[in-house]
């Protein structure tokens, strides 16, 4: 307000005194001019030359003033009444007032003229009229103070009300600050809607709490369910070496022993890696790799190293691809998710009889989806979403090994290409499609990156 203040009187200022100083050059050349020409005057034809010019010259109305007066200062000629003590007693430029007739009666006005002292005592007094300018000064006066003084008002009351305006803004986001350090983590900034630089920055910041939320709420299911599904396979591997200790058995049985208690570890291990490829793919330290993947040949691969499996439990295992569906993406995350689906349908897909498990690979367009077909029992409509947590297993795949994490990291190769996973039904049986984006650019999880 100050600055601009400032800068505004400067520029009136600027002006002003230019006017001035234009209108008083106008003024001077205008007295000279006169001046010149009543002296030219006099010295061709003496005093009586100039009166009478002089008397001609005040006959024509305008801002021009004369007045001829005899060696005691009585008007002799001219458009000047009378001459007053001051202007009597000068020589050279004198400013003076002056009474001149007007309709309200004799008013009072400033002029400027210069006083010459003629031989014999005669005054020659040359002037002009600047009441004209003395308004004029009056004018740009007071429209610069009004002017100063309303911009003064307009300044201060805007300004108030924007920062009152966006200093409010400011205090939300500070109040939201202070109640996530509180330890509240659903506070959010308000937005407006006016989209303006504030309301995006509000945006971005609920948009980054949002994730950290879900970060937290991830760590916290990780560790909830370490503890609580961890600890089962701890305690039997604990009880086992126990119970081998007591038996006092033969040497064959305390290795018998030891490698069940093996095996267990490595059970343990793999649930562990599995939770940690999870974690890292959720936090998005995992899958930057961008491999140009050709789907047909990754899906015909994962066919071959499966096969042997399925046919081991009489289920026939076939790959079916339309022609040229490529996308870009991690390709060992990526055929991590499928092996599992794989593994899943090899598993839990069968009958008595064998069963048949398709694998495919198609382009919808915006999407490349791998699907995974089996004839099994499925999964029931209630259950779909659930499997697809953590830790989950439906109660009659209990007796088959096996964590539960399997779909939990299909799941979160989905969400880290900003892709879906869906579990339909095959009628019968089980179809999990995973769709991914052609260009798998950490659309979701990694995006903070
Ligand atoms: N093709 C399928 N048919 C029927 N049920 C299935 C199928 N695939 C998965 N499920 C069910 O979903 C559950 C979760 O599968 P997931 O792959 O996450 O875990 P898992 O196979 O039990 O263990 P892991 O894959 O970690 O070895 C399974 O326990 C099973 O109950
Ligand atoms: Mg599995």
């Amino acid at each position: 307000m100050a600055l601009f203040g400032s800068a505004a009187a400067g520029a009136i200022g600027y002006i002003y005194w230019q006017t001035n100083v234009l209108l008083a050059r106008q003024l001077e050349q205008t007295i000279e001019a006169e001046t010149r020409g009543l002296a030219e005057q006099y010295r061709a034809g003496g005093i009586s030359n100039l009166t009478k010019t002089v008397s001609n010259r005040s006959l024509t109305p305008g801002n021009s003033l004369y007045l001829v007066t005899d060696n005691e200062g009585r008007r002799i000629t001219g458009n000047l009444t009378s001459v007053s003590k001051i202007l009597w007693n000068s020589v050279g430029r004198v400013e003076f007032v002056y009474k001149r007739p007007s309709q309200n009666g004799p008013e009072d006005r400033l002029a400027l003229a210069s006083v010459f002292r003629l031989p014999g005592g005669f005054r020659l007094i040359v002037g002009r009229d600047i009441e004209d300018r003395r308004v004029f000064q009056r004018v740009v006066r007071s429209a610069f103070f009004i002017g100063l003084g309303f911009m003064a008002l307009v300044g201060l009351g805007g300004g108030w009300l924007v920062s009152r305006g966006l200093l409010a803004r400011i205090d939300a986001v500070t109040a939201t600050g202070r109640t996530i350090m509180e330890g509240d983590l659903t506070g959010r900034v308000p937005v407006n809607g006016s989209g303006d630089e504030l309301d995006r920055l509000s945006i971005n910041l609920n948009a980054m709490l949002d994730r950290i939320e879900q970060l937290m709420a991830g760590m916290q299911e990780v560790s909830d369910n370490i503890a609580h599904d961890l600890k089962t396979p701890l305690n039997r591997l604990r009880n086992r070496a126990e119970a081998a200790l007591h038996e006092h058995g033969d040497a064959k049985s305390y290795r018998d022993a030891l490698e069940r208690t093996i095996e267990e570890a490595d059970g343990l291990i793999k649930t562990f890696n599995a939770l940690l490829s999870i974690a890292r793919l959720e936090a998005g330290t995992a899958g930057k790799a961008k491999n140009e993947i050709d789907a047909g040949a990754l899906i015909q691969d994962f066919v071959e190293l499966y096969e042997p499996t399925a046919e081991d439990k009489n289920m026939s295992l076939t790959a079916k691809v339309a022609d040229d569906v490529h996308l870009k993406g991690d390709r060992q995350l990526i055929g991590q998710a499928l092996a599992n689906l794989i593994d899943n349908a090899i598993k839990y897909g069968g009958s008595k009889k064998g069963g048949k498990i398709e694998v495919t690979a198609g382009d919808t367009g915006q999407t490349v989806e791998f699907s995974v077909s089996d004839t099994g029992p499925g999964i029931p409509e209630k259950d779909r979403e659930r499997v697809l947590k953590r830790f989950v297993r439906l109660e009659e795949s209990r007796s088959r090994p096996g964590s539960g994490l399997g779909l939990s990291l299909v799941a979160a190769v989905a969400r880290l290409y900003g892709g879906s996973v869906r579990v339909e039904d095959n009628k019968p049986g089980l179809r999990m499609v995973l769709s991914l984006p052609h260009k798998t650019n950490h659309n979701g999880v990694s995006r903070t990156q």
